[in-house]
């Protein structure tokens, strides 16, 4: 068993690390979120669902990280170590030949940024690495044709980011990216309620009113729901009662963004590719793309239609797993162009 070389894809996202195990599927998908002592950063306690379980218990002297904010690593440590454990937690720690890592970053980060993951994966214990641009893989998850020539469009809305791509004939023609994502609207949602109510409200609790109340287009039957938080005047705990037309409301603006970026890569993409795309629709990926009525305003923005991919949150991480599986046939095919060796 330790003789066997292993194939690894990491899905490594502002939220959510997935990983993909050749021959096995998708083994991981847990939160990207490191706990560490308060006193030493350099101790971790947890990682992962795990580090979301403590998170919830409040034990005194830890506290919660996100190594990654916007897509890019914030903490470069932090971020490797977390890889280690999930590489480890994937396929155990008694290899003898390093796994091979195929890594999905956002076309937004730069050359140097890009060269953290690469580094990050590399001192995390692999062997060798290769970088996909977040929406290819997204559509290679969804099933999407992309060594066609046609074109494609999808557009990924994670944590973090918006990718949104026009891809054909194996490779990104025209992407997109912005550092807009599901946590814009729950920052988004806390500062509405700061400024409609005066009272501060953690993030996880903007998350879950999100989850509960959001949504892109506004809703015939209005939903309300209660909030806790800190009233901002007197310090102590407050509630308040909040309507899904103001969250809609202030929402409004990273909706808004996120159809600027896909209008922007439409704007530019060759005449006959957007013509395919008028034809196929654009398929939505990541966890932000289940925002109840997304789909529907951007495709009555655009005029297009659009479709949820199913497992959206899913579809960049069963993409690495349909290269590495494929691999060797890609490699003789000649069709590894979309790789980045840098
Ligand atoms: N039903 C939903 N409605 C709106 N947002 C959602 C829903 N489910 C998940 N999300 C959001 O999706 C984001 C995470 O998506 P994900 O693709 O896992 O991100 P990343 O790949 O950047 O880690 C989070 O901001 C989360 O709140
Ligand atoms: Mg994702």
């Amino acid at each position: 068993m330790g003789f066997v070389a292993h194939d690894l894809g990491v899905d490594l996202g502002t939220s959510n690390t997935l990983v993909y195990v050749k021959r096995k599927g998708i083994v991981i998908s847990e939160s990207t979120i490191v706990v560490v002592d308060s006193n030493n950063e350099r101790k971790i306690r947890a990682v992962g669902d795990d580090a979301r379980v403590a998170l919830g218990r409040a034990t005194d002297g830890v506290m919660a990280v996100r190594p990654m904010r916007e897509g890019v690593i914030t903490d470069f440590d932090l971020t490797k170590s977390m890889i280690e454990y999930f590489i480890h937690k994937a396929i155990g720690s008694s290899f003898l030949v390093k796994p091979r890592l195929f890594l999905s970053y956002p076309c937004s980060i730069s050359p140097i940024e890009r060269r953290a993951v690469r580094e990050a994966a590399k001192s995390a214990g692999s062997r060798k690495i290769f970088l996909v641009e977040k929406p290819f893989a997204a559509a290679l998850g969804c099933g999407l044709p992309v060594f066609d020539p046609n074109g494609c469009m999808v557009v990924d809305i994670g944590g973090g980011t918006t990718d949104a791509a026009v891809i054909s004939l194996g490779g990104t023609v025209i992407s997109h990216s912005i550092r807009v994502g599901g946590v814009k609207m729950d920052e988004a949602i806390t500062g509405f309620i700061k400024r409609e109510f005066n009272i501060l409200i953690g993030d996880r609790t903007a998350e879950e009113v999100k989850l509960d109340l959001a949504s892109a287009l506004p809703l015939h039957d209005e939903r309300r729901a209660r909030i806790r938080g800190r009233d901002m005047v007197t310090n102590l705990p407050q509630t308040t009662e909040i309507t899904s037309t103001q969250i809609y409301q202030a929402i409004r603006e990273p909706c808004l963004a996120i159809l600027g970026a896909i209008k922007w890569v439409l704007e530019r993409t060759p005449p006959e590719l957007a013509a395919d795309v008028m034809h196929n629709g654009i398929y939505l990926t990541g966890g932000g793309a289940l925002l109840y009525g997304l789909d529907q305003m951007i495709a009555s923005e655009l005029g297009i239609p659009v479709l949820l991919a199913k497992n959206a949150t899913d579809c960049a991480a069963l993409g690495l797993g349909n290269i590495i599986e494929n691999f060797d046939l890609l490699q003789d095919l000649g069709k590894t162009t979309f790789l980045s060796q840098n």
